[in-house]
């Protein structure tokens, strides 16, 4: 299990533990072992674009006699922000975490699952499926970890490993607090043409972000669909978290692109800054150009 410092990670590795695995949780720092310790629950330091943590991490997978059941690709970090104005830097750094990592303890760790008959199990989200204005590099980063995952399923379905994505939707982290202060920074770089074209959207993220993540559901919620996923005998392809999920990642599969285009952007025009006549500003259009 990666990024099981906190969040839905955290919960996850608690549920698990609590069926009766014994859990490998990923962190990074040794002061996040000490909350997590429990019975059945083994703090491992791991930062997954660490090629010498992910190896370590092999190596211990190795020495153990038991099969590895499941491989829960969970850490991930948020990347909002306008496509024009997120440096390139940043659009690398989240997919090294969001997409690479993901790869990185996959491969290390397939020979294990190879052999246990084991389960990749990753997290992906609501974003994996729809993009929106100012969620572009998060939900790339997510677009690529389905399709990944895809290949993969298909790749190691006659070995005998599942491949399994879970979309979450609103979740009640601190998710959202780290990718806040990378917004707020992002916005101080932002050159005055910039702040023309997208500071509204700019002060609506928070506002979306803090909306959809209060009305999601607990980490405990999220975790006991996950160990589902890690222990349903016939798993299916792919679980939402959360009623929102569910709905609108049906809906995407059915509704024209405009159409989703329409349901995004009045979703996010609800935050946008208002005028002193309560107007929108700037006046966003919602009907299809
Ligand atoms: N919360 C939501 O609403 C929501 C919705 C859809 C999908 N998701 C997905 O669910 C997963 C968990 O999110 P969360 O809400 O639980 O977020 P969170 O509370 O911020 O936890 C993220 C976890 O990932 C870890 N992490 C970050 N970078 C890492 C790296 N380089 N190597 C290893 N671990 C790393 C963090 O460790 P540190 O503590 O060391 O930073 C932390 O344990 C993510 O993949 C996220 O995209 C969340």
């Amino acid at each position: 299990m990666t990024g099981a410092s906190a969040g839905i990670g955290a919960a996850t590795a608690r549920e698990l533990a609590r069926r009766g695995f014994h859990v490998l949780a990923g962190v990074r720092r040794d002061s996040d072992r000490t909350p997590l310790q429990a019975r059945d629950i083994e703090p491992v330091i791991l930062d997954i674009t660490d090629a010498g943590h992910v190896a370590a991490l092999a190596a211990r997978v190795e020495r153990d006699p038991r099969p590895l059941r499941a491989l829960v690709n969970n850490a991930g970090v948020p990347g909002a922000g306008p496509v024009e104005v997120m440096p390139l830097s940043e659009w690398r750094r989240i997919f090294e975490v969001n997409l690479f990592g993901h790869v990185a303890v996959t491969q290390a760790l397939l020979p294990a699952l190879l052999r246990g008959n084991g389960r990749v199990v990753n997290i992906s989200s609501l974003n994996g499926k729809i993009s929106m204005a100012g969620y572009g590099p998060y939900a790339a980063s997510k677009f690529a970890m389905e399709a990944t995952s895809d290949a993969l399923r298909n790749e190691l379905a006659p070995h005998g490993v599942q491949v399994v994505v879970v979309e979450p939707g609103g979740v009640q982290t601190e998710m959202s607090r780290a990718g806040l202060a990378a917004l707020t920074r992002l916005g101080d770089g932002m050159a005055p043409e910039q702040h023309a074209r997208y500071g509204a959207l700019m002060r609506a993220i928070p506002a979306h972000v803090a909306a959809f993540t209060k009305a999601g559901v607990t980490a405990d919620v999220a975790a006991r669909r996950i160990a589902k996923a890690v222990t349903d005998r016939r798993p299916r392809t792919r679980y939402t978290i959360g009623a929102t999920a569910a709905f609108l990642i049906r809906a995407s599969r059915i509704l024209p692109d405009r159409m989703l285009d329409r349901m995004t952007t009045s979703d996010l025009r609800r935050h946008y800054p208002t005028d002193d006549r309560g107007r929108t500003t700037p006046r966003v259009p919602i009907r299809g150009a």
